[in-house]
């Protein structure tokens, strides 16, 4: 039924694993569809599953970005779209009732550590990196990165971390209050269940309605999420945005 993404049932617990390894399972518009198509459908309906896992196929990444040879030639208004559609999808992950748990298991960059950012909980493996590398395609995150990392992390730290464009490791990662545990490659999905089953001996209705309420907490951010998806869609069209892009698929680094 899915091209792009596998769900496997681990006894009460989805296991939703991005298939694209070839491409450091970069997110396709087609693999955001699937995802959100999940999330709406099997993995709210399905009774029988009561917490999710998302990880990435294979040993190198999590999910290495957005696609970027998607939008390689996006206008600002298919950028600013491509954003709030994405925003919708993460908020869906952000605000499903079960717990989802991010298994960072290689690379989360841009939107692969913004859809991580969306999870309830991040656990990493010892050989995981995140960054957000938007500015080095003259981009801004465009999947909540700039408003979630900085809940997160604080607002140094988002700072840092985007106008740098530059990855931290996963121990950093921890230090920064981005990824709640570091274990080993062979531990990641074994820890995460671990701590799942955790949550399925409570009460399923505090669950949700423990996520509601801290997320409430939170919502004065939505201007914020707002101003990003214009400025995500304004970066279209420069000549930043051109330059990076075609660095990026000719293999050279960009001149800014
Ligand atoms: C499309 C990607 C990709 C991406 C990797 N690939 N990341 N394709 N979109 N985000 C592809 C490569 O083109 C290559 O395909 C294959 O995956 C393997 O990647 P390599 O670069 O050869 O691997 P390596 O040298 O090990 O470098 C790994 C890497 C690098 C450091 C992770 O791939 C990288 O920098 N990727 C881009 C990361 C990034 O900028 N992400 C942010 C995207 S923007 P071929 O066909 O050449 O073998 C974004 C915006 C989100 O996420 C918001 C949207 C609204």
């Amino acid at each position: 039924m899915y091209n792009n993404i596998k769900i496997q049932l681990l006894d009460q617990t989805a296991l939703l694993e991005i298939d694209r390894p070839k491409f450091l399972n970069a997110l396709s518009r087609e693999t955001l569809e699937e995802i959100e198509h999940a999330f709406q459908h099997d993995l709210l309906q399905n009774t029988a599953i009561r917490g999710v896992i998302i990880t990435g196929a294979g040993e190198k990444a999590f999910v290495a970005g957005a696609d970027i040879k998607e939008f390689e030639n996006y206008s600002s208004e298919e950028g600013m779209a491509l954003a709030k559609w994405g925003h919708g999808v993460m908020n869906r992950i952000y605000e499903f009732p079960k717990p989802v748990i991010a298994a960072i298991n290689g690379y989360a960059l841009g939107g692969g550590l913004e859809l991580a950012l969306a999870c309830h909980i991040r656990i990493a493996s010892d050989n995981a990196k995140v960054g957000l590398p938007e500015v080095s395609l003259g981009l801004i995150p465009g999947y909540g990165g700039t408003q979630r990392l900085a809940d997160l992390a604080g607002r140094g730290k988002a700072l840092e971390m985007i106008m740098s464009g530059e990855m931290i490791d996963a121990q950093d990662a921890q230090q920064w209050g981005l990824v709640n545990h570091v274990v080993s490659s062979d531990e990641l999905i074994s820890k995460s269940t671990d701590l799942l089953k955790k949550m399925y001996s409570k009460s399923s209705h505090a669950i949700a309605a423990a996520i509601k309420a801290i997320n409430a907490g939170l919502d004065k951010q939505k201007d914020g999420y707002e101003s990003e998806i214009a400025a995500f869609g304004d970066s279209f069209g420069t000549p930043d945005f051109r330059e990076g892009v075609d660095a990026f698929l000719a293999k050279r680094k960009p001149n800014f």
